[in-house]
């Protein structure tokens, strides 16, 4: 059993942070699926702090069964404390700091990724966060800035000094964004480095991947991002290989077709039909990504206005010959 600070999980899988993905809706297939943890989107401290609408919706999991990761990213130590000491109020189970963004409107504030550049000031946040919150707090970063630049075992160990409770690590760097592969030796030598836990993240697309990734690196839990885009059965699979030895098999057409739907309703259900539907529009085509006369409907896909075409559209899919 994994423990991060006082919380305890039920097992080693969680769900990554990302931003346009990891909403309300997501988070709950993800328990669904079994998921241990899951993650919000990435939180504006400013958001939080000036408290626009918006940012608050985002970031409230009150209402949510079971723990969920709450991600804020800022540059201003002072405002990411009083951002953190915010989220707790709206359920958080465990503040995380983004330090890996590397989106350049995101970079240009001093934010995600650019704390990379910057561990003074990385610390001072980690530092603040701490203090303005019982919870755990985590950090999530990037392997460096370059590629050549291993600022990851510095970071960790500046983590842990200010009082995390785990550290996740992507390892590849800002500037590689989300090309080549991302480093597993990385995870591994943080892992020889701390002693908190290590959460070790990036390109795993299978369950086998997930094992391999804990026995390669020894990392404590294993964070699932793209590959669960329209395809939270991943969890499902990764939580029963790893935890059981047990081999699941993939879903059926009919199962990704009835869980996209039902992931349609949640968004409808938490967000109204109108930006539901907008948003499931691509969901809708990771879900079918693959299927035999997927490309032919993806047109309907991103026509549809309401959940009813939206249904209508991925109908076609069904009974198919071959699939
Ligand atoms: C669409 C998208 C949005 C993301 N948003 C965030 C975010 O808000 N915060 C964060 O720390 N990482 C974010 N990430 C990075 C993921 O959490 C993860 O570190 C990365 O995708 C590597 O893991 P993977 O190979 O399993 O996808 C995002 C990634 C994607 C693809």
């Amino acid at each position: 059993m994994l423990t991060i600070g006082s919380l305890q999980l039920a097992n080693r899988i969680i769900s990554a942070p990302m931003a346009g993905v990891t909403d309300r809706a997501f988070r709950d297939l993800a328990r669904e699926f079994g998921c241990g943890l899951t993650f919000s989107e990435m939180i504006s401290d400013m958001g939080l702090c000036y408290t626009q609408q918006r940012t608050l919706r985002l970031a409230d999991v009150s209402e949510e069964d079971g723990p969920v990761a709450v991600q804020i990213f800022g540059s201003d130590p002072e405002t990411m404390g009083r951002g953190a000491a915010i989220l707790v109020g709206l359920g958080a189970a465990i503040i995380d700091i983004n330090m890996g963004c590397p989106t350049p409107k995101i970079v240009k504030n001093r934010e995600g990724a650019a704390l990379l550049t910057d561990l003074h000031l990385a610390r001072s946040i980690i530092r603040e966060v701490k203090a303005a919150v019982s919870l755990p707090v985590t950090v999530k970063m990037r392997k460096g800035w370059h590629d050549d630049e291993h600022t990851y075992i510095e970071l960790g160990g500046i983590a842990e000094e200010e009082g995390a409770a785990a550290v996740t690590l992507h390892p590849r760097s800002r500037s590689q964004f989300f090309s080549g592969q991302a480093e597993w030796s990385a995870i591994k030598i943080l892992k020889q480095q701390l002693a908190i836990p290590v959460i070790g993240n990036g390109d795993i697309m299978s369950a086998s991947d997930a094992c391999r990734m804990l026995e390669e690196t020894n990392c404590d839990a294993i964070m699932i991002g793209r590959g669960a885009m329209g395809n939270p059965f991943l969890f499902r699979e990764a939580v029963a290989l790893v935890e059981e030895g047990t081999i699941i098999e993939p879903a059926t057409i009919e199962e990704r077709i009835g869980i996209a739907i039902r992931h349609l309703d949640l968004a409808c259900r938490y967000k109204g039909e109108m930006v539901g539907v907008r948003e499931m529009r691509k969901h809708f085509s990771w879900y079918t990504r693959g299927m035999r006369g997927a490309a032919r409907i993806r047109g309907d896909i991103n026509r549809a206005d309401s959940r009813d075409e939206l249904v209508a559209a991925i109908m076609q899919l069904l009974g198919r010959e071959g699939n």
